[in-house]
């Protein structure tokens, strides 16, 4: 249970991700479920969500969309930044067969979950997504995390030419999966869980909304009735994505 209140760490080490992210490695941990994130504050510039990439060491992969984004992608080792949390509710394991579905920076959801998933010797497959080669994010942290990986690009500069989609069809046809699980674009999530719905398997996603408070009290995260920062981010697809 978080305190509320923010913890500075340093910046020990950075990763490059693709053309416009960076994976920032941080001095210390942070005890977190799968798909929980936190609020990162960079003083003077803003305070916004992130998912917990890693819990030990914390870090996080960020993608440069504006400038809270861009200031954090300038950190360099030793720059600090603060951080509350983890907030929100994440990613249980639903079985022990994980199809792990990634567009974009929402792939840094995804990594926790096969860390853990992996560490009870559950069986992982990871399918990652982007427009471009450059679009991809974090093969190797689930690599490390010891899950199999299918890269897909719309075009085709860097794994199976196509979407995430076309990975994703023939497991769900053989029945691999117990469970499927989705960060990325909100059209993405849709069709995938329109996939597993088809062959019968349970999808989850994590939706990003726009937050201020993390916490369940501003109102401007707002998914229909429910507060993605405190009912989810992490939902049952067929509850948020009606198809
Ligand atoms: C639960 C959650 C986890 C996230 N995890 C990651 C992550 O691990 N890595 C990552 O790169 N991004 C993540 N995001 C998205 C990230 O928070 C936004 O991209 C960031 O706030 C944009 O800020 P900015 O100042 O750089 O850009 P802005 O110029 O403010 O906005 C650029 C884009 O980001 C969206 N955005 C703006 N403010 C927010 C906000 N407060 N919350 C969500 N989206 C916003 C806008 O709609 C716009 O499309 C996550 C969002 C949520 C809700
Ligand atoms: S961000 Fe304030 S209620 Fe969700």
């Amino acid at each position: 249970m978080s305190s509320g209140l923010h913890t500075a760490y340093r910046v020990v080490r950075r990763v490059e991700e693709g053309a416009a992210g960076v994976s920032l490695v941080l001095d210390g941990t942070l005890a977190a479920e799968p798909g929980q994130f936190v609020m990162a504050w960079l003083p003077g510039v803003e305070e916004r969500p992130l998912a917990v990439m890693d819990d030990d060491p914390l870090s996080l992969t960020v993608c440069e969309v504006g400038p809270f984004t861009c200031a954090l992608c300038a950190l360099r080792p030793g720059d600090r930044l603060w951080v509350r949390g983890p907030f929100g509710h994440g990613f249980g394991l639903h079985g022990r067969r994980h199809l792990l579905v990634g567009g974009g920076s929402g792939t840094a959801s995804l990594t926790l979950l096969a860390k853990v998933a992996r560490s009870r010797g559950h069986d992982v497959t990871a399918v990652l997504g982007a427009r471009a080669a450059e679009g991809l994010m974090l093969e190797w942290r689930f690599r490390e995390a010891g899950a199999r990986v299918a890269l897909t690009t719309d075009d085709g500069t860097a794994g199976a030419h196509g979407t995430v989609l076309e990975a994703v069809g023939p497991l769900l046809a053989e029945g691999w999966p117990d469970a499927v699980y989705g960060c990325g674009p909100e059209p993405m999530l849709r069709a995938l869980d329109a996939r597993a719905r088809a062959h019968s398997v349970p999808c989850w996603v994590s939706l990003e909304r726009v937050m201020r408070c993390g916490i369940g009290v501003c109102g401007s995260c707002h998914c229909g009735e429910r507060l993605v920062c405190a009912d989810g981010p992490v939902f049952r697809a067929e509850d948020v994505l009606p198809g």
